[in-house]
């Protein structure tokens, strides 16, 4: 895993390099956010590039915590429905915490350029938009929404026909999310989605968010979860977080006399999210009536 993550972090620095050298101003990076309207560009190579080089280690492990607890739960082996599942993070958590037992059909617009696990042995990709999918895999166990509730939340009632469509196999469903920041909205935004699985009740959830999890593993800040996951040092082999925090300043050495402008230092150097604080996810269980 330390070396997945490494190779991960120093392949998006790579992709987002090659960026650069065309690219002698940072100010685009303005748009990786989340709040403008139209969201944040997925859909370009180097935002998918800085996306990655700021979030993919943390999420990772937040993932691979969200999945210990549906192991701990009693779940052997998952079979992953991912919603917008961008560059199947979710995927190389399932294949460490399931020891590579574990189906995956992840569903998203865009196809980013960088994956955490290769295609193939029963992990697919399904390019487009998820709510025009007629159903998806009636052996899913697992329907998942990686950080994704924000961007789908909203349109949860329009996965009813595919889902029916579905014919679910499975006794036990699971529903999950890691969440962005709002756990509330994608707590109810989960209930919305689990309240369309017809003949299914809930049985229990699991909500973990920042302080809980800093309380479970007592210290907040990186040592944190590299207390647990001793991979997560591969951030530092990577530089990932003096690379992106470094961002204005590099910006600067291409001598732009105006520059920086007032909120780069916001926007263009946004330190990865490397704090436990800001990591938290939700897991509802569904029985079969
Ligand atoms: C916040 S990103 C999450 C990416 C990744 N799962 C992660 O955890 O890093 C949300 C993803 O949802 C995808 N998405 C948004 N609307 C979609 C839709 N209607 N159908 C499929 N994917 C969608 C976006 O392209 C984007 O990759």
């Amino acid at each position: 895993m330390r070396d997945h993550l490494a190779n991960m972090l120093n392949a998006a620095k790579a992709s987002f390099d090659e960026w650069a050298r065309e690219n002698a101003r940072f100010c685009d990076l303005k748009r990786a956010r989340f709040d403008l309207p139209g969201g944040y560009p997925y859909g370009e190579r180097h935002m998918q590039s800085i996306y990655l080089l700021r979030y993919y280690a943390a999420y990772l492990a937040e993932t691979c915590m969200l999945f210990e607890e549906l192991s701990e739960n009693g779940l052997q082996f998952p079979v992953i429905t991912s919603f917008g599942c961008g560059s199947l993070l979710d995927a190389k958590a399932a294949q460490y915490v399931f020891d590579g037992v574990y189906r995956y059909r992840g569903y998203d617009i865009h196809d980013w350029h960088l994956k955490g696990v290769a295609l193939g042995d029963g992990c697919e990709f399904w390019q487009g938009d998820l709510f025009l999918a007629r159903d998806f895999p009636d052996t899913t166990n697992v329907f998942h929404f990686p950080r994704s509730v924000g961007d789908l939340g909203e349109r949860m009632n329009e996965l009813s026909g595919s889902l029916l469509a579905s014919r679910l196999h499975s006794d036990i469903i699971y529903v999950t999310a890691t969440c962005r920041n709002d756990i509330e909205y994608d707590f109810e935004k989960l209930v919305a989605f689990g309240n369309l699985l017809t003949g299914y009740s809930l049985d229990i959830w699991i909500r973990r968010s920042g302080l809980d999890i800093v309380n479970f593993f007592g210290r907040n800040g990186r040592n944190g979860i590299a207390q647990k996951y001793s991979w997560f040092n591969a951030v530092n082999d990577a530089e990932a977080v003096s690379f992106c925090s470094g961002m204005v300043e590099k910006c600067e050495q291409s001598s732009y006399i105006n520059c920086p402008l007032p909120d780069c230092r916001e926007y263009v150097s946004r330190w990865p999210t490397l704090t436990l604080g800001e990591l938290s996810y939700v897991a509802l269980k569904y029985k079969r009536d």
